[in-house]
């Protein structure tokens, strides 16, 4: 059960408006003739991200609805819904327990049609009584579509949208009709924002058909093509081993690009090489609007270790419904170094556990660095009463002999529904879902030591509690690994074989001894309690490298710091600092991650040797360490909770990029379903702690948001969590910004560097954020998932206001905030004292690769009747 293809609407930047686009590097976007934003039941206009959201509800607006009977109302939604998304167009509805419709005069061509949907208690509709249909230019998009089921099956989301895609014929008009289900008094009809955004004539339409450019239907012999009496329905956009993609900074056409981690379903999730220097080459047949470049220069592979390689295949999944046929577009680019020549890499693919390539091969497909993609269509067909099922994609390595490397590689991955014959897109709602189901995810807890400080300062500020709750989570480590070896005679490789050498390299102490000039304090970056943290280069000078020696009088036991290895290796995220490797000797253990050249979020709001970060890039910090959390807590099989999120956590690399660090060390949580928190000595860093988790020692996810509420302000005021030579009522930054935001005297604590630059929409937004974070009883704080959407809209009501602020004054934009990023100095990555080096583990998944027992014949069956080489 996967959130739906969420689509960041309000990120949104025209480019046809601006003279420079704001979005960074849209050269070669796609210009849509038709960009139709509608705003349903609003009777204003807003300008979000320099798209013009339409009211509908406005005086003449060009897109009311018709109506037979002129029944329907628009609303807000209750102001008792939780979770009111609070952004065009969520915030209104149009609704009706009669059909309206609407009409937009469009050129000839194919188009996205996004709807989007807030389902919600609105006056006189309950939420639960949606049924109702959609129909487009002749296509039936939705029927007796219940939004709640939708919603509630997917249950991370509270809104969401569907991307339709059709074509729209000349002189037509394109009509999209809303009818409640007929039969139930009760049912009515309701939309929050339609979209109509023109594509490129053959993006996803495909009228030729050669050995390599038709779509390959898997079980049939030869390639069909995708004609324009078919319609689409987006079910998934993945960009696979990359970032998110909001709708700005796709190429033109504000498609959302989501992360693949949560559709990876193998036990081995593979390897996440990335290239942002390759200059991508793009083709005729894959012009630069394809998809962002961020697609082709970021990719999941198998890593390059044969004997593991070819252990496993590497599968993605998809929840679909059943009786469709869908259209899976893999995309593929070679960016790696070592990958130059044909059949360096040569491997299969397989979908829904069919064999469609057996010697897929990159380079030979396109070259080096240039961009490409393959099509295929799959039906997937009702076996088991069920109404949905996973549509899998699957890379397999192929052994010595057949290529150089046993490695496999997938950049990017479009999921579409394809219309059957009858024009209907729609499948049957979801189940509801018992609400057991929606209970909190069971927790992998990160241990960790307290600096004396810390301990003191609680037990001062705190009434002295005493940590009475044993860790229970300290023991439970060991059935995953079968008995740790103790053998020192065996060879290091051999020992340590288990150990997912591909994603993680070894070092040998020599290496490591050279790189550190033997250890010279000089070197130093850090210093905890687990020992000292070093800068060096590896690589033969090449590789930057902070290097972690663990002290020998350390708690930490063979045992950790295996599991830490194995876990830390397999959380990759472009968020959270990655280990690259570990030395093991007699006596030493030595851990090697990504070195931070900008070091600690906390140095560059308080060290004055460095220039104060302007607004919009502490925003972009926060989102990333936003989505770094999230991932923790959501990426992984069990949520991990990182439990010292603080500033001095929060790296920076040479790009600004954000990374959240120190949850290593991990401790594997109790295992049953029915657990939702766990039982846990107090840990963590005074000032940001939980303080419900401090009263009743119960750690759930929602500690890490309350601490991330308290860096939201730090960042904001630029003040620390706890200043003890404050006033009594200012130590605690917490509940000193929470006063003052309560007060309305939140510009005061703002800080000064910051003054006349944070737009008032931006700074309500946040400050709004930042309290619900803050919020005392866990289960009213917001989810990181929800935080990540509530900062990204921060910022854009910041650009937008500034973008309006300049198109007004008429001048190009110049993004005054995005100056000087080289203008500080590298330096090492600080590791404070209190930091512990704690983590998670995400354990190994099922696989789900086992072929399932598929006939050909049902496809052929299936498509006998409709025209050869067109799909049906
Ligand atoms: C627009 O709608 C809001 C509430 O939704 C209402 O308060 C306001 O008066 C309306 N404005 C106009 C011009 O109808
Ligand atoms: C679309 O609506 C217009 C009226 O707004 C109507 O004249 C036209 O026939 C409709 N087109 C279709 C294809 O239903
Ligand atoms: C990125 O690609 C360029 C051009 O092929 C190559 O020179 C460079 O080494 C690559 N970088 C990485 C990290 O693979
Ligand atoms: C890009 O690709 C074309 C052919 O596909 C080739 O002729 C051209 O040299 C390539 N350009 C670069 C910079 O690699
Ligand atoms: C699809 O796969 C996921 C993960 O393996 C699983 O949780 C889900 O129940 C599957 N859905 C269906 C319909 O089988
Ligand atoms: C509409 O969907 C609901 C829930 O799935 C179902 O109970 C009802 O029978 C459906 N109604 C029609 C007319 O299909």
């Amino acid at each position: 059960m996967k959130p739906p293809l969420l689509l960041f609407i309000f990120i949104s930047v025209s480019l046809e408006a601006l003279p420079v686009s704001v979005t960074g590097n849209n050269v070669g976007a796609y210009h849509p003739t038709d960009d139709i934003t509608v705003d349903c039941g609003s009777n204003t206009s807003s300008l979000v991200g320099g798209r013009n959201w339409i009211g509908d509800a406005a005086d003449r607006s060009d897109y009311s609805p018709i109506e037979k009977t002129h029944s329907s109302t628009t609303a807000e939604a209750s102001s008792s819904s939780p979770s009111i998304p609070g952004a065009v167009p969520y915030l209104t509805a149009r609704l009706s327990r009669s059909e309206f419709a609407y009409t937009f005069h469009v050129t000839a061509g194919p188009k996205f049609v996004r709807l989007h949907f807030f389902p919600s208690d609105y006056p006189n509709f309950r939420r639960v009584d949606s049924f109702f249909s959609v129909e487009a230019a002749g296509y039936t998009l939705l029927r007796n579509f219940s939004a709640s089921l939708f919603a509630d099956y997917t249950h991370s989301v509270s809104f969401f949208s569907k991307e339709f895609c059709l074509s729209v014929r000349e002189d037509q008009i394109l009509n999209i009709t809303f009818t409640p289900t007929p039969g139930t008094s009760d049912a009515y009809a309701f939309v929050n924002g339609i979209e109509v955004v023109s594509m490129p004539e053959s993006l996803y339409y495909n009228t030729v058909v050669d050995s390599t450019e038709g779509i390959k239907v898997v079980g049939l012999p030869s390639p069909r093509t995708l004609d324009t009496t078919k319609a689409l329905e987006a079910v998934r956009r993945l960009n696979v081993g990359g970032q998110f993609v909001v709708p700005a900074d796709d190429t033109g056409m504000y498609r959302t690009w989501e992360v693949d981690d949560d559709y990876v379903t193998s036990s081995n999730i593979g390897v996440l090489p990335v290239n942002t220097t390759i200059q991508l080459n793009y083709s005729e047949k894959v012009p630069k609007y394809t998809a962002p470049d961020s697609v082709y220069n970021t990719a999941r592979t198998m890593g390059t270790d044969k004997r593991i390689s070819l252990s496993y295949k590497l599968t993605w999944s998809v929840e679909v419904d059943v009786n469709f046929y869908y259209l899976v577009r893999l995309h593929f680019c070679e960016f790696q170094i070592e990958i130059n020549e044909p059949l360096d890499r040569a491997f299969e693919i397989f979908i829904d556990s069919q064999l469609v390539e057996d010697r897929a091969d990159v380079i030979s497909w396109s070259g080096k660095g240039v961009p490409v993609y393959r099509d295929f269509a799959v039906a997937l067909l009702d076996h088991s009463q069920k109404k949905r099922t996973n549509l899998s994609v699957t890379l397999g390595a192929l052994p010595d002999g057949s290529t150089l490397y046993s490695d496999a590689i997938l950049n990017g991955l479009e999921i579409f529904k394809i219309s059957t014959p009858d024009r209907n897109l729609a499948g049957l709602n979801p189940d509801p879902t018992p609400p057991a189901s929606k209970a909190a995810k069971i927790a992998i807890v990160a241990g960790g030591t307290l600096g004396c400080t810390v301990l003191f300062l609680l037990a001062f500020f705190l009434h002295r509690r005493k940590n009475r709750a044993k860790d229970s989570t300290s023991s439970d480590g060991t059935s995953w690994w079968g008995p740790v070896s103790r053998s020192t005679t065996k060879s290091m490789k051999t020992q340590w074989s288990s150990l997912p050498l591909d994603l993680c390299r070894y070092f040998s102490l020599a290496e490591i001894r050279a790189a550190t000039n033997n250890f010279d304090k000089v070197f130093i970056i850090g210093v905890g309690g687990f020992g000292n943290v070093y800068k060096g280069y590896v690589d033969g000078g090449a590789t930057p490298v902070a290097i972690k020696r663990l002290n020998q009088g350390s708690q930490q036991g063979l045992h950790e710091f295996r599991t830490e290895i194995e876990m830390l290796s397999q959380l990759r995220h472009l968020h959270l600092v990655s280990l690259i490797g570990f030395c093991k000797d007699a006596r030493e253990m030595i851990l090697v991650y990504d070195y931070m050249a900008r070091g600690t979020l906390s140095d560059h709001l308080y060290n004055t040797d460095n220039p104060p970060l302007p607004w919009k890039q502490r925003l972009e910090i926060c989102i990333g360490a936003a989505w770094g959390l999230h991932y923790l807590h959501s990426g992984a099989k069990h949520t991990i909770i990182h439990r010292d999120v603080k500033t001095t956590n929060i790296l920076l690399n040479e790009k600004w990029v954000a990374k959240v660090s120190d949850f290593g060390l991990s401790k594997v949580g109790p295992t049953s379903e029915s657990k939702t928190h766990v039982s846990t000595a107090v840990k963590g860093t005074f000032g940001y702690l939980d303080p419900e988790y401090y009263r009743h020692q119960r750690l759930t996810d929602k500690s890490d948001v309350y601490s991330f509420g308290v860096v939201l302000f730090e960042v904001l005021c630029a003040r620390p969590a706890v200043s003890r030579m404050a006033p009594m009522e200012q130590i605690s930054l917490a509940e000193w910004a929470q006063s003052c935001c309560k007060s309305g005297a939140v510009e005061e604590i703002v800080d000064p560097h910051l003054k006349g630059s944070i737009t008032p929409e931006c700074l309500n937004k946040f400050c709004e954020i930042a309290m619900s974070c803050l919020q005392d009883k866990g289960a009213n704080r917001p989810s990181m998932n929800d935080v990540v959407w509530g900062l990204n809209f921060a910022l854009q009501l910041q650009v937008s206001t500034e973008l309006e602020a300049t198109d007004r004054v008429g001048v190009s934009v110049h993004d005054s905030d995005d100056s000087d990023h080289d203008a500080a100095s590298i330096r090492g990555s600080g590791s404070d004292e209190a930091s512990n080096t704690s983590g998670g583990w995400k354990s190994s998944r099922e696989t789900a690769t086992s072929t399932r027992a598929r006939s050909n014949d049902v496809c052929d069956e299936s498509t006998a009747s409709y025209d050869a080489g067109k799909l049906p």
